[in-house]
């Protein structure tokens, strides 16, 4: 028995990517799912071609729930994962996976973040600011966008010559470098039970 998680993503998806990568020879922590709401969304291409499960789903489906639960279920899914997900998370995921969705921002919050601070939005307000620093903060989900309790934030420097496209760099390989740890870190704490199973 394996600690299951499944990846919700809307975009590119390097941070899954990475995920998938981190975990793909661990005994113990499957990603065993991948779930977009883009038909095109590269996420998609990418997990198939990693052998991962993925899943397209439309805003009724999400926001109405039965079969996506059902889906989750089956997967046996214990940790979800959202990682540049646009969707605002719905009460019933939030009371399925209580304390168990956790996402990534690409900011310090409390800054930056709620209705409509995604991707570059983020990080044009933060030049715009004029801000010395910029970091990422990975957080629970709660049915408020980015207000769920924070578990780990880590900054980067900003000089007055970045761009909100030197921003995004920076704060992506500060993402890829710590998001699979913090993930590995949360499962480790939650699951011990799990994990010791899956190693005897
Ligand atoms: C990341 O910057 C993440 O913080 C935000 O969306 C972006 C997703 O990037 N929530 P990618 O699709 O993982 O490359």
């Amino acid at each position: 028995m394996s600690v299951n998680i499944a990846i919700f993503a809307s975009g590119r998806g390097s941070n899954a990517k990475t995920i998938i990568e981190y975990f793909q020879d661990h005994p113990s922590i499957e990603v065993s799912l991948v779930i977009s709401n883009k038909i095109q969304a590269p996420v998609l291409e990418m997990a198939r071609s990693k052998g991962v499960s993925t899943l397209l789903i439309d805003r009724q489906g999400f926001y109405n729930g039965q079969s996506l639960l059902q889906v989750l279920d089956e997967f046996q899914i214990h940790l979800i994962i959202l990682a540049g997900f646009l969707w605002l998370v719905p009460g019933y995921l939030i009371q399925a996976y209580p304390e168990r969705i956790l996402n990534i921002h690409p900011a310090l919050l409390p800054k930056y973040g709620g209705k409509g601070m995604y991707g570059r939005h983020v990080h044009e307000a933060v030049k715009a600011a004029g801000e010395r620093h910029s970091g990422i903060t990975i957080h629970l989900v709660d049915e408020e966008y980015d207000r769920g309790k924070i578990l780990f934030q880590t900054t980067c420097a900003l000089t007055e010559s970045d761009t909100p496209e030197t921003i995004a760099q920076k704060i992506h390989k500060l993402e890829h470098e710590y998001f699979p740890l913090v993930i590995q870190q949360f499962i480790e704490e939650r699951y011990s039970t799990e994990i010791e199973a899956a190693q005897s």
